[in-house]
């Protein structure tokens, strides 16, 4: 008898601003997945925004909510899915161990941080974050080397979503 085959599971990882929620709705639909974007998990599961747990609750209680989520949404169910990663998921170590232990796929967005900068703040999402350039860059420095045990890396500079979506 065939074994249950175990669920597919692609995963977005990047900094603030690399595309993981357009270029993951985008991928989920060509390929028929559901998609998933870990905020908006945390934010239904703790019926509060991103912004305001941090403005409440500090970053340290939003990075225990975000592993919990995680855990959640890769114990949840045996869906083929997509899943975007908010930009300092990948960071923490019990996540990698979560998603190793997933077998998920991992897919880095890039591109230059000036460009990152720029889209977070014409896309109007309050990033709490992204509010002073220093941190975010100084951020995006901390963060390089863990992104670099991604799978698969993808730079995005100068393409649009349908491209990025179709080279994944
Ligand atoms: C964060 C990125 C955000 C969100 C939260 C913290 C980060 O997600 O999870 O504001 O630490 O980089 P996006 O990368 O989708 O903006």
């Amino acid at each position: 008898m065939a074994g249950v085959q175990k669920a597919q599971r692609v995963v977005l990882i990047g900094f603030m601003g690399a595309g993981k929620t357009s270029v993951g709705k985008k991928l989920a639909q060509e390929l028929g997945w559901r998609f998933v974007d870990l905020d908006d998990v945390i934010e239904s599961r703790s019926q509060n925004s991103v912004a305001e747990i941090f403005a409440t609750a500090g970053e340290k209680r939003f990075r225990e909510l975000e592993t919990e989520a995680l855990d959640f949404l890769l114990g949840q169910s045996n869906e083929d899915m997509v899943l975007a990663l908010g930009g300092g998921a990948f960071v923490q170590p019990a996540n990698r161990a979560l998603l190793d232990r997933a077998a998920a796929a991992t897919v880095l967005l890039q591109a230059p941080v000036e460009e990152l900068h720029r889209r977070c703040r014409l896309d109007g999402r309050v990033r709490p974050l992204a509010q002073k350039p220093a941190t975010f860059l100084q951020l995006f420095e901390e963060r390089r080397a863990a992104y670099e045990s991604a799978e698969l890396k993808m730079e995005t500079m100068g393409k649009d979503v349908e491209q990025v979506a179709a080279e994944v």
